[in-house]
């Protein structure tokens, strides 16, 4: 099967794109569709390779699931007839270990493996399994088996804090809360939109679920039945790939539909850069070339600082930027491997020392005094970019790499397109109608 692309770079993207649904709710949607009565219909739904892998793995556990059109999918997962999540799953589907809440929810003990390692670090689930501890979820893992064992005697209830905010762990959490008849409280949440998103959709079913600041209260909630169709918020990730690369190639972009809301902080770093932006009708938005882009430093952080999954991205807009620009990771380990392939191309970037004064609250990954981590680049711009063969380790890197071949003069490869599809709908399609040279080889 064809996995590279093959990019011939240099002209400016011109064009309009729409969204997809966001990949980080289609995911949980799709798992906690699991736990409703009767079928459960979701629209704006991305056909992506997690999405249609995880399509796969809740199949195999006896759940039924189909598209009913390009991007409406019906789930069904009242009959489920496995606990038991296949091995095979475990590190292709990082999402899979959020099946401990419906798994938990039909059978009251499971068997899931460790997601294990991933490109973007170690990925730990240990402050994920404390809080299902702390609700009185008894957990037990086996070196052997690579498996979790997970069993509730009584319904959950009590209160957790995440030492440090982890996105799907607030969302398995509240999942797990759906099934208390008590109370549950989990505080230091992590705050992205796309947590608040899957709340209204288990709200709009008959949880109770409320969120007070870095706080989530979860009340016991009716049978979760849908009322209508649930279409979920289109993908920031998205947006963020295509505009960058509308301004970096000196083109002109409208991208829609997303809120305002949503993109706040990205939107005044492309305006501190130079990006000319533009909100043309509701939901609606213009990224364009307007001069020269001048450079400026980020720092990922949570929601709703600058995101970590936008920071690849970033980068491709300060290979053009004049001056010298520098990226902090603070989210994740490892989530710099498009630095050596956009090396390939001519970028002038380094890794360069960061001082922080207490790194065990700075970064959000788990500190091993024993590693050195590389955790900030340097980006001295402008970069005039040639081709070169390339390949993506990463979802994120992925897309940096792509957009760095359509900006660079010649012909390129690019080796590892599943890898960008498990995250990108109509990915080639998309570039083509922005004027992009591209194919799938
Ligand atoms: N962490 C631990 N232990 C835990 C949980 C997290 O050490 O028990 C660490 C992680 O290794 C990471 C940091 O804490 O260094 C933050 O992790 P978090 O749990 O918040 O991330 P996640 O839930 O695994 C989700 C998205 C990511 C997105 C982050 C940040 C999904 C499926 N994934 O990951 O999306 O970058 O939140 O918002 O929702 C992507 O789409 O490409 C992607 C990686």
């Amino acid at each position: 099967m064809s996995d590279s692309y093959l990019i011939t770079g240099g002209k400016p993207l011109k064009g309009e794109v729409i969204l997809s649904g966001a990949k980080n709710v289609a995911l949980k949607t799709i798992i906690s569709a699991l736990m409703f009565k009767g079928d459960v219909v979701l629209k704006n739904i991305p056909r992506i390779n997690d999405v249609l892998d995880l399509i796969e793995l809740i199949k195999s556990l006896g759940a039924k699931a189909k598209f009913r059109e390009k991007n409406i999918l019906v789930i069904n997962g009242e009959k489920l007839k496995s606990n038991r999540v296949d091995l095979s799953y475990g590190s292709k589907i990082r999402v899979s270990f959020m099946l401990f809440a419906p798994l938990l929810y039909h059978f009251g003990e499971c068997y899931v493996p460790n997601p294990g390692g991933c490109r973007i670090g170690a990925r730990p689930i240990d402050r994920i399994v404390n809080g299902l501890k702390a609700l009185g979820v008894r957990v037990d893992y086996d070196e052997a088996t690579g498996y979790f064992h997970a069993k509730i005697d009584n319904k959950p209830k009590g209160i957790y804090r995440f030492e440090k905010p982890s996105h799907t762990g607030t969302e398995l959490l509240m999942m797990i809360g759906l099934m208390t008849d008590d109370k549950i409280e989990i505080e230091n949440i992590a705050n992205e939109p796309e947590i608040n998103d899957l709340i209204l959709y288990l709200n709009s079913a008959g949880a109770n679920i409320v969120q007070n600041g870095n706080k989530i209260i979860i009340n016991k909630s009716q049978e979760l039945k849908q009322k209508e169709p649930f279409a979920i918020m289109s993908d920031r990730n998205e947006l963020v790939t295509y505009a960058t690369l509308a301004v970096a190639s000196q083109g002109d972009i409208v991208i829609g539909t997303i809120d305002e809301k949503l993109i706040s902080s990205f939107l005044n770093f492309m305006k501190e850069a130079g990006a000319g932006v533009e909100e043309i009708s509701n939901f609606k938005f213009r990224f364009f070339y307007k001069g020269e882009i001048k450079p400026v430093n980020i720092e990922t952080s949570p929601h709703p600082g600058f995101m970590t999954d936008w920071q690849p991205s970033w980068a491709i807009l300060m290979l053009k930027s004049t001056g010298e620009s520098v990226i902090h990771e603070r989210v994740f380990e490892n989530r710099f491997s498009y630095v050596d392939e956009l090396k390939k191309l001519g970028a002038n970037i380094k890794f360069i020392e960061s001082k922080v004064e207490n790194p065990e609250f700075f970064y959000h990954f788990n500190l091993d005094k024993n590693k050195t981590y590389q955790q900030t680049i340097k980006i001295i711009g402008p970069s005039e970019l040639h081709n070169a063969i390339l390949n993506i380790a990463d979802l994120r890197a992925g897309a940096a790499l792509v957009c760095g071949a359509l900006l660079s003069a010649g012909e390129s490869v690019v080796n590892g397109a599943s890898i960008l599809e498990r995250g990108y709908e109509d990915f080639v399609e998309k570039v083509k109608k922005l004027g992009g040279e591209i194919e799938k080889v």
